[in-house]
């Protein structure tokens, strides 16, 4: 990956040779290529990566948030992706960052309201999270977030290249059992798909608490040649940056004594 330092390759081998949990092996994902704009096709090309898409019934505000307000701010595919991408946001905009699989939206909220003259594209199947994301922008008037409820996947097929100055995949589902490895995001196809639509010079930000799913992490970005790892020292991995708030999926992974992994990679084109 990208150009190494003595010291970082030493951090890698020894993070990607750490074998304290069971060792499982990289899943295929991607089956296909091409635009996709169809929910209903998506199983033909990949291999389902998310697990639930509603945990419970929906209040009737969460009801009327759904029908009348995702609208406006859902990302439709089946138009070509405006040409600068920042025009799908209301005002002139600096830059698009993408956030994949966000969860609760906390860490998408903080982005949005920290970075004002940054636009989010947000993907996220889960309709609760997806709910909880229209009522966070609402409540905190946020107009520089869009939403595509469903595969990612098809997000980064519609995208044009080169678009996206950074991009979040956090805590993505880790499919723990070795049948279900599979359906781990984050492998080779992911990142090249990723590598196409990032800025040359742009960040992509990964998280884990799987130990195997942080090697398989490193080896899918690392299969990469457009992409350089950016820790210098365990403290890069270890610590979470300050512009990096804490999601709800790693307060569990730390109540429960798991470590994290925070990867940063800068895209050379
Ligand atoms: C373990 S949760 C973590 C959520 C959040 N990032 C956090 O840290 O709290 C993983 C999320 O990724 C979403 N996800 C999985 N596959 C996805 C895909 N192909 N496209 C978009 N989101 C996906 C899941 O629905 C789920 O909400």
């Amino acid at each position: 990956m990208g150009t190494h330092r003595p010291g970082r390759q030493a951090e890698e081998r020894s993070l990607i040779s750490d074998r304290s949990q069971s060792s499982r092996g990289p899943g295929s994902g991607k089956t296909g290529a091409g635009p996709r704009r169809d929910a209903s096709a998506l199983d033909e090309r990949y291999v389902r990566s998310f697990g639930r898409r509603r945990s419970r019934k929906l209040t009737d505000r969460q009801k009327s948030l759904l029908d009348h307000d995702l609208g406006a701010m859902a990302i439709d595919l089946n138009a070509p992706p405006p040409a600068p991408l920042t025009a799908l946001f209301p005002r002139p905009l600096d830059a698009v960052w993408l956030e994949i699989g966000f969860g609760g939206g906390e860490h998408l909220l903080w982005q949005a309201e920290s970075n004002p003259n940054v636009g989010f594209i947000a993907c996220e199947p889960f309709i609760d999270g997806v709910v909880k994301v229209i009522d966070g922008a609402q409540r905190r008037g946020l107009d520089n977030i869009r939403i595509y409820a469903d595969d990612a996947r098809q997000v980064l097929d519609w995208l044009p290249g080169g678009a996206i100055a950074r991009a979040f995949v956090l805590f993505p589902d880790p499919w723990p059992k070795a049948r279900h490895h599979k359906r781990r995001l984050v492998e080779p196809d992911f990142v090249a798909s990723l590598s196409r639509v990032m800025t040359p010079g742009s960040e992509l930000r990964l998280a884990t608490d799987i130990d195997d799913y942080a090697r398989q992490m490193l080896l899918a970005v690392r299969s990469n040649e457009n992409f350089g790892w950016l820790a210098r020292s365990p403290a890069d991995w270890r610590e979470r940056p300050a512009d990096w708030p804490a999601t709800r999926y790693e307060a569990k992974a730390i109540r429960e004594g798991r470590k994290r992994y925070f990867l940063r990679f800068r895209h050379s084109g």
